[in-house]
Order: structure tokens, then sequence, then C-alpha cells
């Protein structure tokens, strides 16, 4: 450029493109990163199930042995995170039951060399989605309510779609979600089939429980 060449815009303005490229360029990929991760398939596909490297059945140890999520879960009514059991709740059992048999390989290496499982996460709300078991077992959400009939299970896999709708629906009328809170973990339990009845027992363990879940935008993005 000619130094004689009247400047059409001042000297800064040179600095301001690059943002503005910056900007043209990046937030578009920002958002569409976003969107891509919040769409992942553990977030919003119904049915995802994701092979796991051990084929733990929920099937056979709670539909048939009768075993409850608490035995595994242990932190489920205490903190956010639902605890995967660690392989030493397995050995509880399986230094006895079955001690040789092919499925159980990745279970004795990881209890001999002791290094974890790698488990392969089912259930997987994006990082800026914010969720906490406690808050919900201990106002008397039950785990089928949002896991389905884990029970008959052969292999986990998601059955609602983990979107913000999803979550929001319950959040502005929990009452016909509620059970007593002895019950969370019961796979069987169902509501009253009479409508008033299910109507009444939701507004009182609303009330007992003090339950009044939060729609704003902080209580799930912090
Ligand atoms: C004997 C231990 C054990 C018991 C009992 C158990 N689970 Fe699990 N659970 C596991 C293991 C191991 C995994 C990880 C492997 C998998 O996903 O199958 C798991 C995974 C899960 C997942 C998927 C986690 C994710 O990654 O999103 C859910 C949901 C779940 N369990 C719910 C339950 C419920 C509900 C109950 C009770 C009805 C229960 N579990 C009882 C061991 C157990
Ligand atoms: C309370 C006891 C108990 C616990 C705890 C337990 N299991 Fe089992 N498991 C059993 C029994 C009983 C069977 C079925 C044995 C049979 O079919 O004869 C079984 C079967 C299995 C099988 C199928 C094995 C085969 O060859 O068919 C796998 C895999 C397995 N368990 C994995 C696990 C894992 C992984 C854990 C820990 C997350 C675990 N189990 C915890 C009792 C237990
Ligand atoms: C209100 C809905 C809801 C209820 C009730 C609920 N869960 Fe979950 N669960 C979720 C969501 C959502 C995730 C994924 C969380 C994430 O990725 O941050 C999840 C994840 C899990 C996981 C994987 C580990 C984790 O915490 O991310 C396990 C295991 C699990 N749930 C077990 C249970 C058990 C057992 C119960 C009942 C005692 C239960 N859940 C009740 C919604 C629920
Ligand atoms: C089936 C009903 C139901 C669903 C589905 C549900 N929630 Fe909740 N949520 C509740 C109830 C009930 C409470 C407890 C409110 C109370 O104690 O006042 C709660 C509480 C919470 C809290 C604790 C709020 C606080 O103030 O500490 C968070 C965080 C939360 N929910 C996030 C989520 C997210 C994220 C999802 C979706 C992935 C979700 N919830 C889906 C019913 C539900
Ligand atoms: C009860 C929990 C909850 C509340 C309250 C909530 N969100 Fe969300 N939000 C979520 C979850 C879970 C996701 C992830 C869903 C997904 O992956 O699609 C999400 C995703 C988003 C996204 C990403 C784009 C999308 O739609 O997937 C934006 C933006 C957003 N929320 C904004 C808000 C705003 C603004 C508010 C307040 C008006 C709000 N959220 C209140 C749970 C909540």
């Amino acid at each position: 450029m000619d130094s004689k060449t009247p400047l059409m815009f001042p000297k800064w303005s040179n600095r301001a493109t690059v943002g503005v490229v910056l900007g043209i360029v990046f937030v578009p990929a920002y958002v569409g990163l976003l969107l891509a991760y919040g769409a992942h398939p553990t977030t919003l596909y119904v049915g995802y199930a994701p092979e796991q490297p051990v084929p733990y059945s929920h099937a056979q140890h709670v539909g048939k042995l009768g075993l409850d999520c608490r035995y595994c879960h242990f932190t489920v009514e205490k903190s956010a995170v639902a605890a995967i059991p660690p392989t030493e709740v397995c050995m509880n059992c399986h230094t006895a039951i079955l001690p040789n048999t092919a499925k159980l390989g990745e279970v004795r290496r990881s209890h001999v060399e002791g290094t974890p499982i790698r488990w392969v996460k089912v259930h997987d709300l994006p990082d800026y989605a914010y969720f906490h078991h406690a808050a919900h077992v201990n106002a008397g959400v039950g785990c089928s309510e949002c896991h389905g009939p884990v029970q008959q299970m052969a292999v986990v896999q998601t059955v609602q779609p983990l979107s913000m709708a999803w979550c929001l629906d319950c959040h502005r009328n929990p009452e016909s979600r509620l059970r007593p809170r002895d019950q969370v973990t019961n796979m069987e339990w169902r509501p009253p089939e009479d409508s008033a009845a299910r109507a009444a027992l939701g507004r009182s363990l609303r009330d007992k429980y003090h339950v009044n879940p939060n729609t704003d935008c902080a209580t799930c993005h912090r």
C-alpha cells in the first residue's frame, strides 16, 4: 500500500477485522460443537445400549437374584453421582460363584491387577447440564421413572431422551411421579389405579417431602 493513500479505516480496524473474522469462524463452530455434544446419542437417543467390557446383566442380578440397586450403586441417596460398583463388590460373590467362567475374565483381571473395569457410560448429560441423584431419590422419584425397567435389562439401555424438555416437564409437574421414599428402588411399585387416589397420594407426598423443583436456568446450568 502506498503510504500516501488516505486510510479508509483507522489502523485499529485491522485488529478489529481479525476479531470479526475469528467471531464469524469460531462462534458458529462453538455453537455447532455445543449442539453436536448436546445431541450425542448418550443424551438424546433412546435405546442407546453400548457394549460393556463384561456381560453383566441387571436382569440376572436384580430381576432373578433380587439385589437392591443400592447394594452396588451405594451413593445414589447421598450424592450427585450414582457410584458404579468397584470390582470388590462383584468379588464379594464371584470369588465363590462361577470363579472360572470366561465371562468374568475381565473382572478377575481387574481384581488381580487392581485397575478398574472400564465400564462405558450409558446415560451421559453434556457437561453444561447439572444433575443430582440424591435430590431426586430423596424427593421420592423412583429409579424406574428415569431408567425404566432395569430389572429386565440384560444390557442397560436409555429409555428417556434426557433432553431439557424432559427434565422441565417433570419439574413443572412432579406430583404424579412421586412415591414413598422407601419404594424408590422397588421396580415393581405402581401408583394407585384410581386417579383420584393417585392424585391425592402425589399431593400428600409433595407436602410431606417439601418437593418444589426449580425451573430457573441456574438449577441445571451452573
Ligand atoms: C450387582 C451390582 C448391581 C446392582 C444390584 C445394580 N446395578 Fe446397575 N449397574 C451395575 C454395573 C456394573 C453397571 C455398569 C455396567 C452396565 O451399564 O451394565 C450398572 C449400570 C447401571 C446403569 C447405567 C449407568 C450408566 O452408565 O448410565 C443404570 C441406570 C443402573 N445400573 C441402574 C440400576 C438400578 C435401577 C438398579 C436396581 C433396580 C441397579 N442398577 C442394580 C451394577 C449393579
Ligand atoms: C450377591 C452375589 C453377586 C454379586 C454381588 C455379583 N454377582 Fe454376578 N452372578 C451372581 C450369580 C448367583 C450369578 C448366576 C450364576 C449362575 O447362573 O449359576 C451371577 C452371574 C454373573 C455373570 C454371568 C456368568 C456366566 O458365565 O454366565 C456375570 C458376567 C456376572 N455375574 C458379573 C458380575 C459383576 C460384573 C458383578 C459386579 C458388578 C457381579 N456379577 C456381582 C451373583 C453375584
Ligand atoms: C430424575 C431422573 C433420574 C432418577 C430418578 C434416577 N436417575 Fe440415574 N441417571 C439420571 C441421569 C440424567 C443420569 C446421567 C447423569 C449425568 O450424565 O450427569 C443418570 C445416571 C445414572 C448412573 C450412571 C452414573 C451417574 O451418576 O452418572 C447410574 C448408575 C444411575 N443413574 C443409577 C440410578 C439408580 C440406581 C437410581 C435409583 C436409586 C437412579 N439412577 C435414579 C437420571 C435419573
Ligand atoms: C420424574 C421427575 C423429574 C425428572 C424427569 C427430572 N427431575 Fe430434577 N427434580 C425432580 C424433583 C422432584 C426434585 C426435588 C425438588 C425438591 O426437593 O424440591 C428435583 C430436583 C433437581 C435438582 C436439585 C435442585 C436443587 O435445588 O438442588 C436438580 C439439579 C435437577 N432436579 C436437575 C434435573 C435435570 C438436569 C433433569 C433432566 C436430565 C431432571 N432434573 C429431571 C424431579 C425430576
Ligand atoms: C431441570 C433442568 C434444566 C433447567 C431448569 C434448564 N435446563 Fe437447559 N438443559 C438441560 C439439559 C439436561 C440440557 C441438555 C439437553 C440436550 O443435550 O439436548 C440443556 C440444554 C440447554 C441448552 C443447549 C441447547 C439445547 O437446547 O440442547 C441451552 C442453550 C439451555 N439448556 C438453556 C437453558 C436456559 C436459558 C434455561 C432457563 C430458562 C434452562 N436451560 C433451564 C436442563 C435444564
